[in-house]
C-alpha cells in the first residue's frame, strides 16, 4: 500500500508522517530531502544552484542513497551521510530552486518511484500524489495558513536555541510556496483524488488518527 502526503513548506508532513509510518509498520521516505541534498550538494562545492545549466550538467556526479538506520531515515551524498547538513533554511530556500529543473526531477522522481515499488511506503513531498505515486491508495493533502507555519516553524527554532525572526519566516514560507507552486513542472497542488487536511486548527493526534481512519477505509 502507498499513502502520498503533500502539502506546501511546514505543514506538518513529515512529523506526521513519521508517526503514521511507526504505527502501520510502512517504511517513511522524505522526498523534500532528496531536493535537499541535490541543493546541499551545489552549495558545499561553491557552485550556483540557480544556473540551471551547471546544474542539469552535474547532475550525473551526484549520487544519492537513502537508508534505515534505527528505523530513521538517513540521506547519503556521494557515500557521506548529510542527514544533519541538509537541515537548515539556506539548503531548504535552494531546493525549492533546484527542484523546478527537469533534469533533476526526473532522477530523484525515479529513485522514489524504485522505493516505493518493493515497500509500503508513506512519502511526503509536493508532487506525490499527482506525478510520483497516481495510484496511491491514499493521498492526503496536507495544509495550513502560512501564519500558522511560521509559528511553528519560530517555535521549533526557538526552542533549539536558534535566534530567528518570525516575519522572515512567514516571508520565506510565502515566497517558497509561490515558487513551489508556479513552476512549470510538477508545481504543487492537491491532486483531484486528494483528501484536504487543514491541520491549522488540530493537533499532530487529530491529524495522526484522521490519516489512519482513512487508511483504513481504503485497505
Ligand atoms: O519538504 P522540504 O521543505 O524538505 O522540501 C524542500 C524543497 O524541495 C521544497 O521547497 C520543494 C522541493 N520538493 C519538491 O519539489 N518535490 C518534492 N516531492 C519534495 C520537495
Amino acid at each position: 500500500m502507498n499513502i502520498a502526503i503533500d502539502g506546501p513548506a511546514g505543514a506538518g508532513k513529515s512529523s506526521i508522517a513519521k508517526i503514521v509510518a511507526k504505527k502501520l509498520s510502512f517504511i517513511y521516505l522524505d522526498t523534500g530531502a532528496m531536493y535537499r541534498t541535490t541543493a546541499y550538494y551545489f552549495l558545499k562545492n561553491g557552485l550556483n544552484p540557480s544556473d540551471k545549466e551547471l546544474v542539469e550538467s552535474k547532475c550525473d556526479d551526484i549520487n544519492i542513497e537513502i537508508k534505515y538506520e534505527d528505523g530513521a531515515q538517513q540521506v547519503y551524498l556521494n557515500g557521506e551521510n548529510v542527514s544533519t547538513e541538509i537541515r537548515n533554511e539556506e539548503v531548504g530556500n535552494n531546493a525549492s530552486v533546484v527542484a523546478a529543473y527537469g533534469k533533476v526531477r526526473e532522477k530523484l522522481v525515479s529513485l522514489q518511484q524504485s522505493i516505493a515499488k518493493s515497500n509500503d511506503v508513506i512519502m511526503d513531498g509536493r508532487d506525490i500524489g499527482t506525478v510520483v505515486l497516481p495510484d496511491a491508495e491514499l493521498k492526503i493533502y496536507l495544509t495550513a495558513s502560512s501564519k500558522e507555519r511560521a509559528s511553528r516553524r519560530f517555535k521549533e527554532l526557538t526552542e533549539k536555541g536558534v535566534a530567528c525572526d518570525f516575519d522572515k519566516i512567514e516571508q520565506d514560507i510565502i515566497a517558497r510556496d509561490e515558487q513551489d507552486m508556479n513552476r512549470e513542472i510538477s508545481p504543487l497542488k492537491q491532486a483531484d483524488d486528494a483528501v484536504l487536511v487543514d491541520s491549522s486548527y488540530m493537533t499532530i493526534d487529530e491529524v495522526v488518527n484522521r490519516i489512519l481512519e482513512l487508511t483504513e477505509e481504503r485497505r
